[in-house]
């Protein structure tokens, strides 16, 4: 238990500390962490062992399975993820606990303010990109809870730093979990709104500096 807290404290240390986003370990002494209500929801104590690792070809149909079940109502096509890897694959990342995947993050350049619609192939990563765009990050539920999407975000933005900004499109109501990594939503023009309808009800289109 100690390791494990101790590897959630170290990978923030890579985040810029936004105020509302101080995580349980920062708040707290770590001997009371294991009281805390996050630790006392966490579904599975093997977590200890899941790391972010890059993406392989390999990985692809296990990537699928976690999207099919999490994305149910936002389906993207396996040809849709794996062009995302080969043209971009210092931005893909899965979550892995001995062989096996348990999240993962797709991200990679775009032009600021066009990201792809949803299910669309690129083509290409344009030249003259000159924003980063998080894709997706997605990890299933006995994974949660336990820190790996801060630390997996944290990975990301490592490489987004070569841009001015990053952004994404939040489903799920999941502005609340953005804004503690400093995205907040931008106003959007016609062309966005429409490619957020694709989304769903609720996709919010988010920024945040990368400085
Ligand atoms: C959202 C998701 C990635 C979070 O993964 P996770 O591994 O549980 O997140 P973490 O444990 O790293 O949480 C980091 C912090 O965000 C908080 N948090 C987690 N989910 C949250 C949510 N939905 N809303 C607000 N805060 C949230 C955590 O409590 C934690 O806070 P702390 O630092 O104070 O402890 C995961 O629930 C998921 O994959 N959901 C389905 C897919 C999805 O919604 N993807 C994003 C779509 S844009």
């Amino acid at each position: 238990m100690v390791c494990k807290l101790r590897r959630r404290v170290v990978s923030r240390l890579h985040l810029p500390v936004f105020p509302s986003m101080q995580s349980n370990s920062q708040r707290f002494p770590l001997a009371l962490i294991s009281k805390s209500p996050l630790a006392a929801a966490t579904p599975d104590s093997t977590l200890a062992m899941a790391t972010w690792r890059p993406m392989t070809d390999s990985d692809i149909t296990a990537l699928m399975a976690i999207a099919d079940e999490i994305h149910r109502d936002l389906p993207e096509a396996e040809a849709v993820f794996r062009e995302r890897l080969h043209l971009f694959p210092e931005g893909c990342l899965v979550l892995v606990e001995h062989d096996s995947v348990g999240g993962y993050a797709v991200s990679f350049p775009i032009r600021r303010g066009r990201p792809p619609a949803l299910d669309a192939m690129l083509g290409e990563i344009p030249h003259d990109a000159d924003q980063y765009y998080l894709h997706d990050l997605a990890i299933l539920p006995r994974f949660r809870g336990r820190g790996a999407a801060a630390e997996g975000i944290g990975k990301v933005m490592e490489v987004a730093k070569r841009y001015p900004t990053t952004c994404l499109v939040s489903v799920y109501g999941t502005v609340p979990f953005w804004e503690r990594f400093g995205f907040a939503p931008e106003p959007v023009d016609a062309a966005m709104e429409e490619k957020l309808r694709g989304y769903g009800e609720g996709a919010t289109y988010l920024t945040r500096g990368n400085a």
